[in-house]
């Protein structure tokens, strides 16, 4: 049996207010996830900005050099000056020996730049103030422990799932993308939840999986994105965003889509993945027209005018 759903913007404005708080509350989470991630994993190789390295150096870690030593060129790179960093990672190479810790001016270096964070009040981070904690961060970088990982990986499944959750329950009502393309806004961020936390794993194994790290995070941040403004236009401005002049409704924007699709012969392709294959190979086709045609000779008249 089917049953129909309400639609978003017929809801009574109590319930779109609820909707639209959890919508609000949980984007801000999102970006200050995003801020959160920058901050900590950004910064991993020293340059502000996320990149595949940030990935490896956090999962996999910097297998050249100690995790002290990644710190210091990375997220820890501002607290010491580079004459004192150097101080540091030269006593790190040469061994980190206890004898030399002192002489060598390191502990004052520790004290004075560090131990105002890394104290024994701080919590989740190393105390420096016991010399075996700092030596214990000497050794091979080999990124996030299996424990950090383990418990990461929990939290982020049954927190994120939550979310997606509700935001996808509200999605439901939308009225205007069709069945097809609802499930596959909703099913998505959970498909990539679960490969992104995989993804970690695996590069912890080897580094050539950062790439399907950013991957999952970017398709999780593209559903919800979709979710979100679509369930957002159609509780306050449907009339606007959905209605045209007349008061008649545009096309829905998948008839659309599967318009596009049907005009380069992908919508007989049964699966998805045929679908996908298809779609770039038409893309790849129109590209590579529109080089012979434009770029190719764009080139040629820059040679010529060269030589
Ligand atoms: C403003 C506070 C602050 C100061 C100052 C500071 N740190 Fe940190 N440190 C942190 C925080 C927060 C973390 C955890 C986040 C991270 O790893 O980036 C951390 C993490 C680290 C780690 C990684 C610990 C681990 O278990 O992975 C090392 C190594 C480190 N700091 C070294 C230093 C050194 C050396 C100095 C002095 C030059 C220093 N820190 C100064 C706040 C500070």
């Amino acid at each position: 049996m089917t049953y129909k759903l309400p639609h978003l913007k017929d809801f009574d404005s109590p319930v779109k207010v609820l909707f639209t708080g959890y919508l609000t509350a949980v984007a801000f989470g999102y970006f200050f996830a995003l801020v959160q991630i920058l901050f900590t994993h950004g910064m991993a190789d020293g340059e502000f900005g996320l990149s595949v390295d940030d990935i490896v150096y956090s999962y996999y870690g910097n297998r050249s050099g100690t995790v002290l030593e990644t710190k210091l060129n990375g997220s820890m790179k501002d607290n010491a000056t580079e004459r004192e960093r150097f101080v540091i990672m030269q006593w790190d190479r040469d061994g980190a020996e206890h004898s030399e810790y002192i002489s060598l001016g390191v502990k004052k270096i520790i004290d004075n730049k560090c131990v105002m964070c890394h104290n024994e009040s701080a919590s989740g981070i190393p105390d420096f103030t016991d010399f075996e904690a700092l030596k214990e961060l000497t050794k091979q970088d080999e990124g996030a422990t299996f424990a950090s990982l383990t418990r990461v990986s929990h939290i982020h499944l049954f927190g994120i799932s939550f979310i997606f959750m509700f935001v996808g329950l509200i999605f439901t009502f939308a009225e205007t993308s069709t069945n097809k393309y609802k499930c596959i806004a909703i099913g998505m961020p959970y498909i990539f939840l679960v490969v992104d936390i995989l993804s970690w794993w695996l590069t912890k194994l080897h580094p050539i999986f950062a790439w399907l790290v950013m991957f999952a995070g970017g398709g999780m941040a593209i559903a919800f994105a979709f979710m979100w403004t679509v369930s957002i236009l159609e509780m306050w401005g449907f009339n606007k965003a959905f209605v045209n002049a007349k008061g008649e409704r545009y096309p829905l924007w998948s008839e659309m889509v599967e318009g596009r699709l049907k005009s380069i012969g992908c919508d007989s392709a049964t699966t998805v993945v045929k679908k996908l294959a298809c779609l770039v190979k038409s893309s790849s086709i129109f590209l590579w027209g529109k080089w012979l045609e434009i770029g190719l000779p764009f080139v040629k008249e820059l040679l010529k005018k060269k030589t």
